[in-house]
């Protein structure tokens, strides 16, 4: 069984479940926050956004550490280490989410590390190293269409090219940051340096069936799937929905509707390899009118960047040949592109044995999921812990759900982590 971590005074050992519940009981609080009445949606810079950075602060000084929302808006939770010199141990993940979103994605992994930390700090005990929390403000990309926004920056990779990038509104990401007073340089004195770290550590819900099927609490991440992403604009002819032959048409959304398929097709052919188009758009569509325009997202991810390239090749290949046949045209813009990403080797083994400590099988999986831990590879050592996703694995959707129990395991295998790695 999992020890009582190192350290912890008499009398101040939490009864099995209580981690749990605080984790759950947090979640719900923070999904209170929202831009919707009767959905999750908690986007960059939102009244909802800022109202959850500073709930997160709070707590975070609460729970012993100084705590502050930074430049770009992540919440960032400080508990030093006794030694003022030691190095840096990261516990992230983001609190931004997607529309109509569950209470745990991104916020799990915060929650645990909070409450791991505010453990340490009510047992007295202080690491060899310095921790800190962060809730990253932008992970999801739902607002500018530029995932780990907040990890990028923390990791000293924050790309200029993103501040032209405009939401729905049409503000760009520049504008927003001029309106709200924030000078880029402060952005940019953010990032860490690799000799000031030590590690990172990322729990996330799995957002998958993988760990469910297994009747597996925890999982251990192998690597974060590459992705990328683009957008692409089919151009027809509109013309009137009564006069106009079938066989005369050049119809963008029929167009479009094909290029999907194919995208489909292509993905379908087993491993890792997946390809999405969440987002399809007639502009100024009408009910009589044939489409002249239609524009769809498209995200495509596998285990392998090679994988993944030629998918895209082929994908692209299949596009233009689609175009053609149909008398339209079609542009496919790039606006990402992230190479897949192992985790550590050590932070790996180092998890499994906390898992085995406490009396579970140590799995590793691969996460097709992108995770702010991407960010931070090759900077110092990635570690992820997945924990199960109830539901049939379900996320991006309310119907996302964790247990107590295995939130609580969570945070005991965090502090067993940390215990060990000290
Ligand atoms: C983030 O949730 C992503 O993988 O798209
Ligand atoms: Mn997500
Ligand atoms: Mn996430």
């Amino acid at each position: 069984m999992l020890e009582t971590p190192r350290g912890t005074r008499a009398g101040e050992s939490i009864p099995p479940g209580d981690f749990g519940k605080r984790i759950i009981d947090l979640a719900r609080r923070l999904a209170r926050f929202s831009e919707t009445p009767d959905a999750l949606t908690c986007t960059y810079f939102s009244p909802a956004h800022k109202a959850v950075a500073a709930e997160l602060r709070n707590q975070m000084q609460a729970a012993g550490m100084t705590a502050a929302v930074d430049a770009v808006g992540n919440v960032v939770g400080h508990y030093p280490s006794a030694a003022a010199t030691a190095k840096t141990f990261l516990i992230g993940s983001h609190d931004d989410t997607v529309a109509n979103a569950g209470a745990f994605d991104g916020r799990l992994g915060i929650l645990t590390g909070l409450v791991a930390i505010e453990f340490l700090h009510r047992a007295g005990r202080r690491l060899p190293f310095h921790l800190d929390l962060i809730a990253f403000a932008e992970e999801e990309g739902v607002r500018f269409s530029a995932p780990y926004l907040g990890s990028a920056v923390v990791a000293g990779r924050f790309d200029d090219s993103l501040l032209t990038r405009t939401d729905a509104a049409g503000v760009t990401l520049g504008q927003l940051l001029e309106d709200h007073n924030i000078d880029l340089a402060a952005i940019r004195g953010l990032g860490r340096a690799a000799d000031t770290l030590c590690g990172y550590l990322e729990v996330h819900i799995e957002q998958g069936p993988v760990l469910l099927e297994r009747n597996l609490p925890v999982g251990i991440v192998s690597a974060i799937a590459g992705s990328a992403r683009f957008r692409v604009a089919v151009r027809g002819t509109a013309g009137h929905a009564g006069t106009v032959p079938m066989r005369l048409r050049h119809d963008a959304a029929a167009a479009a509707a094909e290029m999907i398929l194919a995208v489909e097709r292509r993905c379908a052919t087993g491993g890792a390899l997946v390809g999405t188009v969440g987002q399809v758009a007639v502009p100024h569509g009408l009910i009589n009118v044939i489409a002249g325009r239609c524009e769809f997202s498209l995200d495509i991810r596998a285990g392998d960047d090679a994988t993944r390239d030629a998918a895209i090749a082929d994908i692209s290949a299949a596009i233009s040949q689609i175009a053609g046949r149909r008398g339209v045209t079609a542009e496919i813009a790039e606006i990402g592109r992230h190479a897949a990403v192992p985790c550590a080797a050590t932070m790996q083994s180092a998890l499994a044995r906390s898992i085995a400590r406490a009396g579970v099988e140590p799995f590793h999986l691969p996460s097709g999921a992108g995770h702010d831990a991407v960010m931070f590879a090759g900077l110092t050592e990635i570690g992820m812990l997945f924990v199960r996703c109830g539901n049939g694995g379900i996320s991006h959707s309310p119907l996302e759900t964790v247990t107590e129990a295995d939130a609580d395991l969570a945070a005991r295998i965090v502090l067993d982590l940390l215990a060990n790695l000290a």
